[in-house]
């Protein structure tokens, strides 16, 4: 078993967590992503709202989004507490095998073709659909998880899809155009642990990446700040607002709009003072349907600069490009 860091200590950066100086965290710009106000009387300017921050920035914060404060602070604390638990309470969750859920693991990745690490241990599981008799999928450990857990997916889903309907009214969409096969698939929580890092300058939690799938629900530490976004080129902290979720545009819903909503890099930098914790939530469409720009959104002036496709094919070109977006993307478009 690869060794977690959630169970070490380091008083100095191991080699193999030190990344070329290229993919180091450097510079921030002072600049945030949009908050927006889910209780707003008027559904269609929160609506525009939404579409305006997913084509600017991919990325916005939301708030009273009607999840009770409560279930969102036990599940973070109990996401600690997971990680905090001796190993050999969590080991039996610890698997090499990508596909097997419950599972986790520690970040290993290829930067560069170089073997090299990033500073997250992370726990994975299905969140929808959930057979609601059985509760093995769900750590019987720390006492309340598998209690805690399921409400907290079902909401965190249910977010998610209402945010869905609010971009498809800002798109003059069906309201229901993400309801079904495009939302319908396996839902995966990742619960993300950043333990506290010896020198934050030289590693990150999370590489740049894109998100794979429809759309995002990100509930973030409330404690320390770590996630950035790229805009226009320059990286922004994302800045919690107590209470609020982080929600981001995935590829597929940049491939479904046409490019109208952007799938935009993020990543995770660490600290020395704290561990950090994130729970992200994701929606994915279904295995079997054709994912492909909306016919709603293509007229003559605006042709589909995608193809179609179903998400195995996507997945596997993903896997094999982690972090290279644009080799990602490319793979995708419709050359002229
Ligand atoms: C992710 C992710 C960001 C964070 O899990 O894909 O981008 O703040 N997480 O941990
Ligand atoms: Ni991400």
């Amino acid at each position: 078993m690869e060794k977690l860091l959630s169970n070490e200590h380091h008083e100095s950066l191991p080699e193999s967590y030190i990344l070329p100086v290229d993919k180091r965290p450097g510079l921030i710009i002072n600049k945030v992503i949009p908050v927006i106000d889910l209780a707003a009387h008027n559904h269609e300017q929160t609506a525009m709202q939404i579409i305006q921050a997913a084509k600017e920035f991919g990325f916005f914060q939301v708030v009273n989004h009607g999840i009770e404060e409560e279930v969102m602070r036990e599940m973070l604390k109990i996401s600690k507490e997971f990680f905090q638990l001796p190993i050999e309470e969590k080991a039996v969750y610890f698997s090499e095998d990508v596909n097997k859920f419950p599972r986790l693991h520690t970040s290993t990745t290829r930067v560069n073709k170089l073997e090299k690490k990033v500073w997250r241990d992370y726990f994975k599981f299905v969140c929808h659909p959930v057979d609601p008799h059985s509760m093995d999928q769900w750590p019987q450990i720390p006492t309340g998880f598998s209690e805690i857990a399921p409400k907290y997916s079902k909401f965190a889903r249910e977010l998610g899809l209402k945010i869905l309907e609010f971009i498809a009214q800002g798109l003059k969409l069906d309201d229901n155009y993400f309801n079904g096969e495009l939302s319908d698939g396996t839902s995966i929580i990742n619960i993300n642990y950043y333990p506290q890092c010896p020198d934050p300058s030289l590693a990150l939690g999370l590489l740049s990446h894109c998100d794979p799938n429809l759309i995002t629900v990100l509930l973030p530490d409330d404690q320390v700040n770590g996630l950035q976004v790229l805009h226009h080129g320059d990286w922004i902290s994302v800045d919690p607002i107590p209470n609020a979720f982080v929600i981001n545009v995935g590829h597929q819903l940049e491939f479904i709009t046409n490019g109208l909503l952007k799938s935009v890099e993020h990543r995770a930098v660490t600290s020395s003072n704290m561990s950090r914790i994130s729970i992200a939530t994701f929606i994915y469409p279904s295995s079997e349907c054709v994912i492909g720009p909306a016919k709603q959104l293509i007229d003559e002036k605006n042709g589909p600069i995608f193809r179609e496709f179903k998400l195995k094919e996507f997945m596997s070109i993903y896997n094999g490009h982690i972090g290279d977006t644009a080799n990602i993307m490319d793979a995708f478009k419709i050359k002229a």
